[in-house]
């Protein structure tokens, strides 16, 4: 079990942890599980759920049984907050008039949103929109195919670019890839760079990471798009700025089209809109999604530039939500907030709050081995001791079903990594009060085990 949940991107629905909790439900929250239960096809990271909810607000979820909780997983799309009124407000507009653009036509709003999210980089002045972060990079995939007419691709082991046959082909988890016959031809796999157990020792610059991604495409000689998260959500994997400076020029010197998956982290949430600002790159490619929907509709995006508007001849995309009024609603709304808030820099700020408070918790507990984050996304990584930097057993899912007890949701990555993902429009007391429940846990834990 150990095994499979240090393979998983999130928690796991199928520990004695979870059964203990189921335990302790009520009987009318029990009753709808049962039924999800009943209906839902069952799916590892999913199906059978923990709770019912009722209710989303700002930073917090509401369960049936009345539990509020501060949402530091909201599956990274909650930027702006749940309910945000000018999120609803843009929406509900467009839901009174034009609920559905069919795809001969195209509306107002959808163009518009188009018009801004290109003009925000110089490089970046096409895009085309998806339903799902999935489907984003599919497209940019095969993108990459008509434009360079090479179909290989290079990608990282225990990389997440969403669950669709090609993209677990592209992506590097086990739980995705294992047992489920063929995939995607013509993919190879590199290490993530990881600053905490690095591949190899004295590499504090990560070149030798860059020397295998070269060694990878001279050898295979026809590699068309390398892929890879700017900076890996999951367990919080932030490459050096060297790193990506040398990608950049890689795929450059071998006619490799640069994609960037940044689903989960763009919009804000490593305090710039885009993480590859952070790195003074242009990617040829950039996917995005999850935030755009404003936490109401599927929304993603890819965004490139003209000299890649080359696929006359083939559907790209097609999608039957592909130019949604009510996506680009959302969009639209969302980019508003993230302006006339101020939110970049709140997220940069509240995000010196998390570091601080993290690091005075790593100081005062062994079991975090490591924290590290940018902006308002961060890791905290549990060992059994320091030395080894041998992963944590089961101390990060006790420590969130005690914080799920008390009030705060999280995503556990690969067992021992807690990552925390909170709105970017919390209030600085709600970020200290989930803080408080964490270090909460910590100290129960700690003692407990004493
Ligand atoms: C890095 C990354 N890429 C792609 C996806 C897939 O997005 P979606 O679930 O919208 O298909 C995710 C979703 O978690 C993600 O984290």
């Amino acid at each position: 079990m150990n095994d499979l949940i240090q393979k998983m991107e999130g928690d796991v629905n199928i520990t004695e942890s979870r059964k203990t909790w189921m335990g302790s439900l009520d009987s009318g929250t029990q009753e709808i599980l049962g039924k999800d239960a009943r209906y839902f096809i069952h799916q590892a990271l999913s199906t059978p759920c923990m709770e019912v909810l009722e209710e989303c607000d700002g930073a917090y979820l509401v369960t049936s049984s009345g539990r509020k909780i501060l949402d530091f997983h909201g599956n990274n799309l909650h930027q702006v907050g749940y309910r945000n009124p000018h999120v609803i407000e843009s929406v509900t507009r467009v839901l009174a008039r034009l609920p559905f653009s069919p795809r001969r036509y195209t509306n107002k709003i959808a163009v518009e949103l188009a018009e801004r999210l290109t003009s925000i980089h110089p490089g970046l002045s096409r895009v085309l929109f998806a339903p799902g972060g999935s489907e984003a990079n599919s497209m940019a995939l095969k993108l990459a195919r008509i434009v360079t007419g090479k179909f290989k691709v290079v990608s990282m082991w225990g990389a997440f670019h969403g669950a669709g046959l090609d993209t677990i082909s592209v992506g590097g988890e086990a739980s995705f890839r294992k047992n489920i016959g063929p995939l995607l031809p013509g993919v190879e796999h590199v290490p993530q760079p990881d600053s905490y157990r690095p591949f190899w020792e004295n590499d504090a610059e990560q070149n030798k990471y860059v020397e295998y991604v070269r060694y990878v495409f001279e050898n295979e000689g026809d590699v068309g798009a390398f892929i890879a998260e700017t900076v890996r959500n999951t367990d919080v994997q932030i490459p050096s700025p060297n790193f990506w400076k040398k990608m950049r020029a890689l795929c450059d010197e071998f006619g490799v089209v640069l994609i960037l998956d940044e689903i989960p982290i763009a919009l804000g949430r490593t305090g710039s809109f885009f993480a590859f600002e952070h790195y003074g790159i242009v990617p040829d490619m950039v996917t995005i999604g999850k935030g755009l929907g404003g936490a109401v509709f599927p929304m993603a995006a890819l965004l490139t530039s003209d000299k890649f508007n080359q696929a006359i001849e083939h559907s790209v995309g097609h999608f039957t939500h592909e130019k949604s009024p009510l996506g680009a609603a959302a969009g639209l709304a969302v980019l508003e907030e993230l302006e006339n808030r101020d939110l970049l820099r709140r997220a940069k700020s509240l995000g010196e709050m998390m570091r601080v408070r993290l690091v005075d918790m790593q100081d005062r507990y062994p079991l975090i081995g490591d924290v590290r984050g940018i902006g308002l996304l961060w890791g905290v990584d549990l060992v059994t001791d320091r030395t080894s930097k041998k992963r944590a057993g089961n101390e990060a899912e006790r420590i969130l079903y005690h914080c799920l007890e008390n009030g705060l949701s999280f995503k556990v990555s690969q067992g021992s990594v807690i990552n925390l993902c909170p709105p970017l429009i919390i209030s600085e007391d709600e970020l200290h009060q989930a803080l408080d429940i964490l270090e909460g846990a910590f100290r129960s834990i700690t003692a407990s085990d004493q």
